[in-house]
């Protein structure tokens, strides 16, 4: 399939065409998204919740991320992929984020990196782009922040608020960020911001008026046990646990009950060869 870089989405954005991006954990979800033709594949610090169990995002670790930045890259043959910097590899100083974004490309094997924040993150911004290294902004809701935001809120809310996203996304433009993910931000605050950006803004939470999409890759395909809370914004595509669940107890039942392995699953031995080793 084709590869898509950063200057393709910048005319896919041009064109008016939606940008579809998803997040992989590792090399099975990356090889499935990037078959199905996602534009750009994240390595979110997600993985920290639903592929690590942690309690949030903060936890993860860059070496962790790493790895699995590394599984994803080998999976990946057309999406542009992008690892997502985790939270105190990049708040110290622009240096500090650069070494780590410089770690992203060369131990994760990623074409870029994603951090969270607004007009505070332009220096490091400007440092990270000045390598020659992409960098996706993130904005409104910003789950490394959730400490200082209350939780998981919906931002932009009142006029004060929306014009903070606003400048946010505006000044991470300004810093050199080739699009930016807009969380969690009512929709028509959403499709302002998008129409005052020349970069794509890619939403999730965030209504139809943005440039492209953005989803949690085992949210939308329903990849988790039935009774856990999913995000309002999430539609779920799939039902990859009944499948799996499905499978996996016929398996069970089936070794139970001896009907599995049956001969078409098992290797032939010549009669003669047979005969000489049972004797
Ligand atoms: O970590 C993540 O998966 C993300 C996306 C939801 C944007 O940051
Ligand atoms: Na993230």
């Amino acid at each position: 399939r084709k590869k898509i870089t950063v200057p393709l989405l910048r005319k896919m954005h041009e064109r008016g065409e939606p940008i579809t991006m998803i997040t992989a954990h590792d090399f099975p979800s990356a090889h499935v998204a990037d078959a199905a033709g996602m534009d750009v594949i994240l390595v979110g610090d997600s993985l920290a919740m639903v592929g690590l169990g942690m309690e949030d995002t903060n936890e993860v670790l860059v070496e962790e991320m790493l790895l699995h930045c590394r599984s994803v890259a080998r999976a990946t043959k057309g999406a542009l992929t992008i690892g997502d910097l985790p939270m105190g590899s990049y708040e110290i100083a622009p240096s500090q984020a650069l070494e780590t974004a410089i770690r992203f490309i060369k131990e994760g094997r990623m074409h870029g990196v994603k951090l969270e924040g607004g007009k505070e993150m332009v220096p490091t911004i400007q440092k990270i782009t000045s390598a020659g290294i992409p960098v996706l902004g993130h904005v409104g809701l910003t789950p490394q922040r959730q400490n200082a935001l209350g939780g998981f809120r919906v931002q932009g809310r009142t006029t004060a608020d929306a014009v903070k996203v606003l400048e946010d996304a505006l000044a991470v433009q300004e810093a050199g960020c080739f699009a930016v993910v807009v969380e969690a931000v009512p929709a028509e605050v959403a499709a302002i911001i998008a129409k005052k950006l020349s970069i794509p803004s890619i939403g999730i939470g965030a209504g139809s008026g943005c440039s492209g999409q953005v989803l949690v890759q085992v949210d939308m395909t329903g990849n988790f046990p039935p009774g856990r809370r999913i995000p309002k914004f999430v539609k779920q595509y799939g039902n990859v646990w009944a499948e799996s669940l499905r499978a996996i107890e016929a398996y069970r039942d089936e070794v139970k009950s001896r009907q599995y392995p049956a001969v078409e699953h098992t290797y032939p031995i010549k009669e003669e060869e047979l005969e000489g080793f049972v004797k």
